[in-house]
Order: C-alpha cells, then structure tokens, then sequence
C-alpha cells in the first residue's frame, strides 16, 4: 500500500471516531435506560478500581473467605478432624509418598509395568495394604481370579488349552473334548515353543507392554478384550468358579475388603451359577462374620437376546437370593450400542417389579457402567441416571456433562473409580488430572475399585488406593472417606452393614496404631 493513501485512511477513521463518539450519551450507562442506570449509580467504583479494595489488612480476611467458599462442598465435609494420632500417621503416610515421588511423578508416568514395579514395591504401598477399605464395589471375576491360580488350574487333569484359538478349558468328562484341544499338563511336558508352558500362559493371560501402548483406547480394548476369551472357559466348572471366587475373597479381606461386589452374567444354569456363590458367601462367614459378598447381574451391552433373557433371570432371581443385588450392561462403551438402545427391554423389566408400596432392598436395581469414554457425544450418562441408576461404573466422562454432577450429588448416586483400569485402557495418560479430583471437590460419593485387575497383573485394591495417594496428594481424611462412601453406597442390605461399619472402624483404629508404631 502507497503511504499517501494509508495516511489518508488513518485520518477518515480517526474522523469518523469523533463524529460517533458525539452522537453517544454523556455517559455510556445513560443510554440503557432506567433499571440499568439505577443499578450502575450504586455501582461501587471505588472497589471495582480498587480491584477487590484490597489492603495488606483485610487480604487475608479476603483470602480465607475465598478459599472457604470454593471448597465447601469437599468430599470429607463430614469426615470429624484427624485425632492426634490420625494427624501423626497422616505426615508418615504423606512421608512415604515422597519417597515414591521424589520431586517428579516419574513412577506415574513410566509405562506401567516399569512403573507398577516401583509403586507396588514401595514402603507407601505396603502400608496401604493395612489399611481397611471397606467394599470393593466394581469387579469382573473373570478379570479379578488371581493368575497364580489360575496357573495352578491348569495343572488339574480336566484342564485344556487350544493353542490355535488361544483358548483354555475345562472337559471333566474325557469324552466330550473339543476337537483342537490339548491337556495342559500335556503341553507343558512336551513344550517346545522356548520359555515354560506356564510363563507362556501367564503372557496370554496379562495384558503386555506391547498391547498397551497404543494411547487410544480402542487399540488397547482389542488386546484386553481378548484376554476374557483365553481364561473364560476355564471357569466353568463349580470346583474352579468356587476355587476362584474364594480366593478372590480371602485376598480382598486379607487387603481390608469386607465387601466385594462381582458384576457376572447368570447365562446357562443360573441356579447351579447361584449355588457357588451362595457356597462362597456361606464359607466367608466362617472366616468372618462380617464379610458380604453381592451379585450385580452384568450382560455385555450388545447381544438383545441375552440383555432380554439375564433380565428376566435377575427378576426371577432377586426376591429368593438376596445377595444378587442388581442388573449392569457391560462392555466398551465407545463401539457398543448405547444404554438408550436398550431401554424398552430395561423399562419393561423394571416394570414387572410387583412391588407397589415401600421400595425394598430387593427391588429392580441398576448399576450401570456409563462414561467410561472421552467422548462427549456418548450419552450414557444421561440414560444410567434418567433410569436411576444406584451407583456409576466409572462415570469418567462425567466433567464433559457438569450439570450430570449436580445430579449425581442431588440423588446421592456413587461413582465407581477404577484409576488403574482407567489409566491402562487410555481413558487418561496422566494419573494427576484424572476426574476424581474434581469429583471430590464438588462433593461427589467416589468409592475405589479395581475393575480387571489380574489382567494388569495385579490382585490388591491397595494397589488402586497407592496409586491415588500418590497422583491425587490424598490424605488420611480422603482416605477414610473413600472407604466410609464405598460402604455406604455398596448394595448389600443395609442391616448388614452395621457389622462392616463396626469392623471398619476397630480396624481404622489398628491401622492408626500400625502406622504410628512402625515409624
Ligand atoms: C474497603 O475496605 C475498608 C477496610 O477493610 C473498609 O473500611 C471500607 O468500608 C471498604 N470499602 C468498600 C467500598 O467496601
Ligand atoms: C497382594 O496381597 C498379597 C497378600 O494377600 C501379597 O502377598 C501380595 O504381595 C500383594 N500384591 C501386591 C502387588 O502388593
Ligand atoms: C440346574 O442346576 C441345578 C442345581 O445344580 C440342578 O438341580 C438342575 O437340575 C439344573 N437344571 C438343568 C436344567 O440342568
Ligand atoms: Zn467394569
């Protein structure tokens, strides 16, 4: 551009400034009209030039009165102050985190393996592991039976594997073997693929390195969903689903779980699937009177047939077995069809509740998996809650939908966090900014669980607690808060959670004195 003709436009457009700048009111506020004027007359400019009239006298004033305010909704609102003692085994605890921190987060975003080596063998999560937890709400068994026994069932007789379909299983009766399989201890005799039989089993059972480290999560899915079909059939015979199911158990009571809440299909003979629990829950009793065991009906969201048939299992189920609590549709929300997909067969279920007065404990009751996605366009949040969901399987996508979160906190429905799961399957690369945090600002019911642990090759809720520590800097008041709302919102009747409640709060208190003693 020629510099006359610049100059020229400058000098129109400073013209034209003025000639707008006449025509406007004397004050700017003068043009709004009345009820504008009258608020802008009593306006306090003095503040507002003031910035917030701030002085070195009242700042701290201003300041505490800020920080009260945003954060009066915290999750440990009615957690009493930490005795003397707590506060003592709290600066031990946050000791031992530091150690594991070291000035950088490094162990948190290592991959994981490398990183689950140096956390699980840290002071911090041996001291965790004696901390008492309270309910273990969301767990797969076939993902949760522990590897060891797992490795250790495939040396009984009727264990086979089939190489070409990786697949294990279980043939009591000889003659009915599939044609492509192998007795285990056949295999591991003639094994001949370099390595054992057995750490063969183990790498198809975990989830490696290589089949995590996409960071999408749908390439993870595609490893981890294969793992349910390699062990799924090994557990088909009562002897093993018992075998599994107890260990699961004495571990999680062992790990400070009174609790565990099982998400399994009742597909097949239910009554003969039921029995096992039932044995479970009868053998547990003996080893602690205290210790409860739940059955959430779980269907994987995509076959209509099935969601049809488990509903009408559970309605039939739920009045006689008291421990099968609810119905979950499970599986990965970001391919599967939606809940809303689903909802006439789940509106139609929930109907048949006969029950027409007083809600009872063993009315149709839904837990469902929603969120577990970074999608924004996924809207099972929407349907789990407009369906009343009692609790949220991850509810991980929650903070892309903030008025869900009033919701959730208006209905006091619980969220389930799974952080390894959630940290393993990609739905977040960094621990530190996983939505928890601001979940327990708001004031949210967040319990811990682990989710598929055996397939991160891991058997301890602890684990999942060591890792929140350190990535959410959680003290001993969350700590126990996370534990009391895990029992709260577990499905087990209400009259059996005074016996838990009771054994929570002796153990809180031997833990305290562990901590202390130890230091
Ligand atoms: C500003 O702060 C001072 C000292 O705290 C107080 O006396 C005064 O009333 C305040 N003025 C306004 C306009 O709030
Ligand atoms: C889990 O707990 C068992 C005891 O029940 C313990 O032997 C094991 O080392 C723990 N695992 C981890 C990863 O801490
Ligand atoms: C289902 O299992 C129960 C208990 O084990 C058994 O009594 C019943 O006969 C079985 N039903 C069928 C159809 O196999
Ligand atoms: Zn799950």
């Amino acid at each position: 551009m020629r510099k006359e003709i610049f100059f020229i436009i400058v000098l129109l457009s400073i013209t034209l400034q003025g000639v707008a700048a006449q025509a406007r009111p004397k004050t700017w506020t003068e043009g709004l009209g009345e009820s504008f004027s009258s608020v802008f007359d009593n306006f306090n400019y003095e503040y507002f030039i003031n910035k917030r009239n701030l002085t070195s006298d009242n700042y701290d004033e201003k300041r505490a009165a800020l920080i009260k305010e945003a954060n009066e909704d915290y999750f440990t609102f009615d957690v009493p102050e930490l005795t003397e003692k707590e506060q003592r085994a709290n600066d031990i605890i946050q000791d031992l985190r530091e150690q594991v921190v070291q000035g950088d987060h490094s162990p948190l975003l290592l991959p994981y393996y490398e990183g689950k080596k140096q956390i699980s063998g840290s002071n911090l999560h041996q001291a965790i592991r004696k901390m008492p937890k309270g309910a273990h709400l969301h767990l797969h068994p076939s993902a949760a039976y522990p590897l060891d026994l797992m490795i250790q069932l495939t040396y009984k007789d009727d264990a086979y594997y089939n190489i070409k379909e990786n697949r294990l299983s279980t043939f009591p009766n000889k003659a009915a073997v599939e044609p492509g399989f192998h007795k285990c201890n056949f295999l591991r005799k003639n094994w001949k693929f370099g390595g054992t039989f057995d750490s063969f089993l183990r790498n198809k059972i975990l989830l490696t390195e290589d089949e995590m480290k996409s960071q999408e999560s749908s390439e993870v899915w595609k490893g981890f969903q294969a793992k349910f079909g390699v062990i799924g059939d090994l557990f088909q015979t009562p002897e093993n689903i018992r075998a599994g199911l107890m260990e699961i158990c004495k571990r999680a009571l062992n790990d400070g779980v009174y609790i565990v809440e099982f998400r399994k299909s009742l597909s097949g003979n239910f009554t003969k699937k039921l029995e096992n629990y039932q044995y479970v829950q009868r053998e547990m009793k003996k080893i602690d009177p205290a210790f409860e065991i739940a059955l959430i009906v779980a269907v994987g969201k995509n076959k209509e047939a099935k969601i049809k048939s488990q509903l009408a299992v559970y309605n039939h189920v739920r009045k006689t077995y008291p421990f099968v609590t609810g119905f979950d549709l499970v599986g990965e929300e970001d391919a599967l069809p939606s809940i809303y997909s689903f909802k006439d067969l789940i509106l139609d279920a929930m109907n048949q509740d006969d029950d027409e007065d007083e809600p009872t404990e063993n009315d149709f009751n839904l837990f469902f998996h929603a969120g577990e996605t970074t999608d924004r366009y996924n809207e099972n949040l929407y349907d789990a809650i407009l369906l009343g969901t009692k609790r949220i399987g991850h509810g991980f996508g929650i903070l892309l939908h903030p008025g869900l979160i009033d919701k959730v906190i208006e209905e006091d429905i619980g969220i389930e966090i799974c952080p390894i799961s959630n940290l393993v399957l990609a739905y977040t690369l960094d621990m530190r900014w996983h939505p928890i945090r601001t979940l327990m600002n708001r004031g949210v019911s967040v319990a811990i669980s682990s989710d598929d642990p055996t397939f991160f090759d891991y058997d301890n809720l602890s684990l999942d607690f060591t890792y929140g520590i350190i990535a959410w800097q959680l003290d001993l008041k969350d700590l126990k808060q996370l534990a009391l709302n895990s029992i709260k919102e577990s499905s087990i009747h209400e009259d059996l959670k005074t016996k838990v409640y009771a054994k929570f709060y002796k153990e809180w208190e031997n833990f305290i004195d562990t901590i202390n003693v130890s230091a």
